[in-house]
């Protein structure tokens, strides 16, 4: 198993299931579903710790009583929370509205100040970690890395830019197709590069049901989305990433990481949950899938 740092923020997730998506004007009554921990970076983390690697996570938590159970239920995943600074504003939440066919509706409530303007002041020594997560390299700066340590061997993943022209020094670019840059979606290799510079090896592009795309420089491999009944759609594509970093992690080749990805996010759909399930829980349900007809 590997070292892996995952850096972001951890943020709640309220989840409120609706009888149908809604529109101007209606009066609707919701099945409140609680909260639990949300935002990609968390989501990511917990994925991997659950899968066996020792994860790293490192960002800002809110310093209120959800900050607090935030990070008591990263520790529950088997996460490190020790570069984790409590930073003086609530944790961010966003409200997230599932409607009858699992899709999600993701409202962030953004506090007030915002928790992305405290600076990382507290990094992990990367010489041992072999791959990481940048959830923002607006937030984290590419120089963080290489002062930190970390080799220049490791696998470093990342979502689309926030801006088009921010750099991005990533092997893989990762994300489900809004989140790209519009102008990006005609050659994605050739419109990361510019961003990525030569350590980019490939971009994924996710598309929910319909699969995912990895454009590399020599081509593309298409892979397609398992069958799920899909009850809830978030964080199928931080479960995907999980996946997809998990077989690479393990030495195994792009194409059978995409298929571990899509494995993972089809299973994250089939679950009430934003956090993908645990490596157990997935093997469980693996061995029931191949018992059924
Ligand atoms: N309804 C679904 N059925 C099967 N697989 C799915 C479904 N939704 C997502 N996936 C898998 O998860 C991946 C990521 O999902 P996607 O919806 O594109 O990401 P995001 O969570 O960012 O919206 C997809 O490429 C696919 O492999
Ligand atoms: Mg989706």
């Amino acid at each position: 198993m590997a070292r892996v740092c995952v850096f972001g923020a951890v943020a709640a997730d309220i989840v409120l299931r609706l009888p149908a998506p809604p529109h101007a004007g209606e009066h609707l009554n919701a099945d409140p579903l609680g909260w639990r921990p949300g935002g990609s970076s968390a989501n990511l983390a917990c994925a991997l710790a659950s899968a066996g690697h020792h994860v790293d996570l490192v960002g800002p938590v809110g310093d209120d009583p959800m900050g607090k159970a935030l990070l008591q239920e990263l520790h529950r995943w088997g996460v490190h929370t020790d570069h984790t600074l409590r930073v003086p504003a609530l944790a961010p939440r966003a409200l997230i509205l599932l409607d009858d066919t699992g899709e999600r509706t993701i409202i962030g409530l953004g506090p007030r100040p915002p928790i992305d303007q405290f600076p990382p002041t507290v990094v992990p020594d990367l010489a041992t970690t072999e791959g990481v997560y940048v959830e923002s390299f607006t937030r984290y700066p590419p120089a963080l890395l290489a002062q930190a340590g970390l080799p220049a061997t490791a696998l470093i993943v990342a979502p689309p830019p926030d801006h088009p022209q921010a750099q991005t020094p990533a092997d893989l670019i990762v994300g489900s197709r809004d989140q790209f840059p519009q102008p990006w979606l005609t050659a994605p290799f050739t419109a990361a590069r510019q961003v990525a510079g030569a350590r980019l090896r490939c971009v994924i592009v996710t598309a929910g049901a319909r699969g995912a795309v990895a454009y590399r420089a020599d081509g593309t491999l298409h892979v397609p989305a398992p069958a799920a009944r899909q009850v809830d759609a978030t964080g199928a594509g931080d479960a995907f990433t999980a996946g997809l970093l998990h077989a690479l992690l393990d030495g195994q080749s792009l194409q059978a990481a995409l298929e571990l990805g899509s494995t993972w996010g089809a299973h994250a759909v089939e679950r009430l949950q934003s956090l993908p399930p645990a490596w157990q829980q997935l093997l469980d349900h693996l061995t029931t899938r191949q018992a059924e007809p």
